[in-house]
């Protein structure tokens, strides 16, 4: 298949390179930015810089059929999609940094009747800026569409999420909302929804935001029942029985590059009146401290009973189960902390051989040798194995059969 429309993807990321390679194989021209050359060099040879399931397969025949060029520099074409990162500066302040600078990178190339989509996820008000940005490099804005089309795809089935989810646009004018949606109708099988930017850009920070307060949720209980000496996955479990009840497991805490950030782009702009959002994010932190104060004293009594420094297992380091992303792990944060504390802890992480500070330990021979065993991530391979006469600290629930 064929089309006379030409993309250009700034950011060639988990969202911008999937999105380039599913469009080349749709038969659009795309163009690929990035500012890493050794990135624009992998693509180039059809290979990839990043772990997910069928791109691969994706970016060989894209590139291999002319469709799929990779290029540090922009070029003109009908639609530039923008995904580079938005993180946050110190104090949880919003980054909008690469979403100015790639703005501004491709604003010589663009035409009237150009589309630019923003699917970066963004605090409120940032596709505005994008178009602020394009009118003071003489862009002549009235005659393009400029729209936000937030990304929501699950890293694992991120070529299947692409084509399924549904997808919420909001141009910064209907008419620009309208050209972004007939574009995306173009590749989507979900719903295309309409609304405008601003509500475009909180919907997304929305989802991420309703996920963090449930979890913090969770997690407060988790504190309480520790408190009242409850097991909190079996409390849950019961009051799941309610049938409007769904409460979510606890944790160690939240990590992640998404709900562990971006809260924080409400909770900035919405300064006092965001109250639940900020608590959320505070009581998500606090587990994370909790649980390393709780490791600390159940170290220092294995001390002053055995007469010797315990051993600790910290099982696990990822964000979350079964995945090896360490972006905002609080089990990463943890066992930075015991080390710092003095605490001899061995690093367990079955989805990694290894990793640049830690010596990645096989879970058998970590609880054969510790002296505290710490569930901080509840991988599969760290369910069913049975442990005798060592101390389990468990804040993940593996170790629950009720769940
Ligand atoms: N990864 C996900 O699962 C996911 C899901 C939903 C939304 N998002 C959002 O999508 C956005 C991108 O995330 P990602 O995971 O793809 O990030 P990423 O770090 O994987 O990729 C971003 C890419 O942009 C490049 N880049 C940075 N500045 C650039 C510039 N000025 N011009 C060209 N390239 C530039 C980087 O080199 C990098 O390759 C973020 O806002 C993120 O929050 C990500």
């Amino acid at each position: 298949m064929k089309s006379n429309k030409t993309i250009c993807v700034v950011g060639l990321g988990y969202i911008g390179l999937p999105t380039g390679a599913l469009l080349a194989n749709r038969g659009y021209q795309v163009h690929g930015v990035d500012v890493v050359q050794s990135t624009v060099d992998t693509i180039n040879e059809g290979n990839i810089h990043i772990v997910e399931p069928e791109l691969d397969t994706f970016v060989r025949s894209a590139v291999n059929s002319g469709n799929l060029k990779a290029d540090i520099k922009p070029k003109e074409s009908d639609v530039f999609i923008i995904a580079v990162p938005t993180p946050f500066h110190e104090g949880y302040v919003p980054n909008i940094d690469y979403v100015v600078s790639a703005t501004k990178a491709i604003a010589p190339y663009i035409k009237a009747g150009n589309i630019v989509i923003l699917e970066s996820t963004s605090p409120v008000g940032t596709t505005d800026k994008i178009n602020e940005v394009l009118q003071e490099c003489g862009v002549d804005v009235n005659n393009i569409f400029v729209a936000h089309c937030p990304e929501r795809v699950l890293p694992g089935h991120i070529m299947r999420e692409l084509v399924e989810n549904d997808r919420i646009v909001g141009g910064v004018t209907p008419a620009a909302t309208d050209a972004t949606v007939e574009f995306y109708e173009t590749f989507v099988s979900g719903n295309v929804l309409k609304t405008d930017a601003k509500t475009a850009e909180m919907a997304k920070l929305t989802e991420n935001s309703y996920r963090d307060v449930n979890i913090a949720f969770a997690n407060e209980l988790s504190i309480l029942c520790d408190k009242f000496e409850i097991n909190a996955w079996e409390l849950i479990s019961l009051a799941n029985r309610h049938p409007r009840v769904n409460i979510l497991q606890p944790g160690a805490g939240v990590g992640g590059h998404c709900i562990a950030v971006d809260p924080w782009f409400i909770v900035h702009k919405g300064g006092d009146d965001a109250k639940i959002i900020r608590a959320a994010r505070e009581v998500n932190n606090y587990k994370t401290e909790w649980s390393i104060e709780k490791i600390k004293n159940a170290a220092l009594e294995f001390k002053n009973k055995n007469k010797r420094d315990a051993v600790v297992a910290c099982m696990g380091l990822a964000f979350k189960p079964d995945i090896d992303d360490l972006r905002e792990a609080p089990a990463v944060y943890i066992t930075k902390t015991l080390i710092s504390a003095g605490i001899e802890i061995i690093a367990v992480e079955p989805n990694l051989v290894t990793h640049k500070e830690f010596d990645i330990v096989n879970e058998e021979i970590a609880i054969d040798k510790a002296d505290i065993i710490v569930y901080l991530v509840g991988h599969k391979e760290f369910k069913g194995i049975r442990i005798f006469g060592k101390e389990v600290i468990d804040f993940c629930g593996i170790t629950s059969k009720l769940k």
